[in-house]
């Protein structure tokens, strides 16, 4: 099957194969073609160029995208989907004044979400989590990244991880799944939280290994949540069992976990919504990719990621949007992207690179997504007539997508 969009008003972020991650004052840059045409063959990217050396292409189907543009997918690199209900009811609360940590303190917050996820059929969270899949997926997300964290015990861990493995079966979309039992500690080992991370590390990790439910590892490192010691064990602990470490990092507090990221040599440490100079040194040393999540910054009512400090400091940034029903309950990379430039001052480029290509780094997905580069998925946005790619980011709010290809198909 071969599909040629044609009159292309400018094709976005084309990159050669090499390119895995972009950093510092490059992130100002998203190469270009005007006026060009792309080839989709079955599930891949096989040409693209300028209109004028388009002729002779044949294909099953062309599409005209006059005075449109495209681009790749959003790569969606920090998500929780997989979650039962929601929490609208601590939404009211915050507004009447209570803080996320107060909420989190009365037995609300990511417990209140596990209570409700281990009381939910397998069946039924697995309905759930792939209408908001869907949603994600018309919106222009192509990858995505998909953690546990509301099981908080063997058996509703694994029941996460095995919906996140159906949801990956059943859908085009790419998905990364990441066990991330050290999300929260379950009341009953509020006395003993060592004996939780012995449960983490002598129950849960061989079993998801056994079934092979997750590529990457997580821990919420953060004050009343696990320490940078438990952090620092837990995935040493994943790395015997071939877990890439991710770590939720400086979302309130600054206490090393950063440094502890680097030390593992970690995909991505993500939030950073508090930064030091420290922390900044530590990245420069590694290859590890910080992720803002702008979305929940937004929400909560919390300090954006200092984007200007990273970048400016030489360093890449991904952008992702944290789904999940207590900090961010939007799955909406379209407004993460403006989000990043209205409040975070990042270009539209640093932006679009921020949500292409570094996402897909921070999945391990460089080599298949995140640019137009031939071979590549391809999985492509076409935008509506719009007058340049920064009113995207731009006209905040507005839906301005016309058409999403995943593996080659519309969605
Ligand atoms: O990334 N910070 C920790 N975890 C999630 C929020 C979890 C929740 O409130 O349910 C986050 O923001
Ligand atoms: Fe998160």
């Amino acid at each position: 099957m071969r599909t040629l969009i044609v009159n292309i008003k400018e094709l976005l972020q084309v990159r050669e194969a090499t390119i895995k991650k972009v950093s510092g004052a490059d992130m100002k840059i998203v190469p270009t073609l005007k006026n060009a045409y792309l080839l989709i063959e079955n599930d891949t990217i096989s040409d693209f160029g300028k209109m004028e050396n388009c002729h002779e292409i044949t294909a099953d189907t062309t599409i005209d995208a006059t005075g449109k543009m495209v681009l790749p997918t959003w790569c969606d690199s920090h998500t929780h989907i997989v979650y039962s209900g929601n929490r609208e009811g601590e939404f009211v609360d915050r507004i009447n004044g209570l803080s996320y940590e107060e909420i989190a303190t009365k037995g609300g917050g990511i417990l209140n979400s596990a209570k409700k996820l281990q009381q939910t059929s397998e069946e039924e969270l697995y309905q759930q989590s792939s209408k908001r899949l869907e949603e994600v997926m018309t919106l222009g997300t192509g990858a995505v990244e998909i953690k546990s964290g509301y099981g908080l015990t063997v058996e509703a861990e694994l029941k996460m991880l095995r919906i996140i493995k159906k949801l990956a079966e059943n859908y085009p979309i790419e998905i990364k799944a990441t066990f991330l039992g050290a999300h929260a500690f379950p009341a009953e080992f509020k006395n003993n939280k060592d004996a939780y991370v012995d449960l983490i590390i002598d129950e849960m990790l061989p079993k998801i290994a056994e079934e092979n439910l997750a590529e990457f590892i997580d821990v919420f490192c953060e004050d009343g949540y696990f320490s940078t010691q438990q952090t620092d064990r837990i995935l040493t602990a994943g790395k015997k069992y071939g877990l890439t470490p991710k770590i939720h990092v400086n979302q309130f507090t600054i206490m090393g976990g950063v440094q502890i990221g680097i030390k593992h040599n970690a995909l991505s440490v993500d939030h950073l919504e508090v930064l030091d100079t420290n922390d900044i040194i530590a990245l420069k040393n590694g290859n590890t990719m910080p992720v803002a999540l702008p979305s929940c910054s937004y929400f909560l009512g919390i300090p954006y990621t200092p984007a200007r400090q990273i970048i400016d400091a030489g360093l890449p940034l991904a952008l992702a949007t944290d789904y999940n029903p207590g900090s961010t309950p939007s799955g909406n990379m379209n407004f993460i992207v403006s989000t990043a430039c209205i409040k975070m001052k990042m270009t539209p480029e640093e932006a679009i690179n921020a949500a292409t290509i570094n996402g897909a780094y921070a999945m391990n997905l460089s080599n298949t997504h995140g640019s137009i580069t031939k071979g590549k998925k391809a999985n492509l946005i076409i935008t509506k007539q719009i007058p340049s790619y920064n009113f995207l980011p731009y006209a905040f709010g507005s839906n301005l997508i016309d058409t999403v290809f995943i593996d080659g198909k519309k969605v």
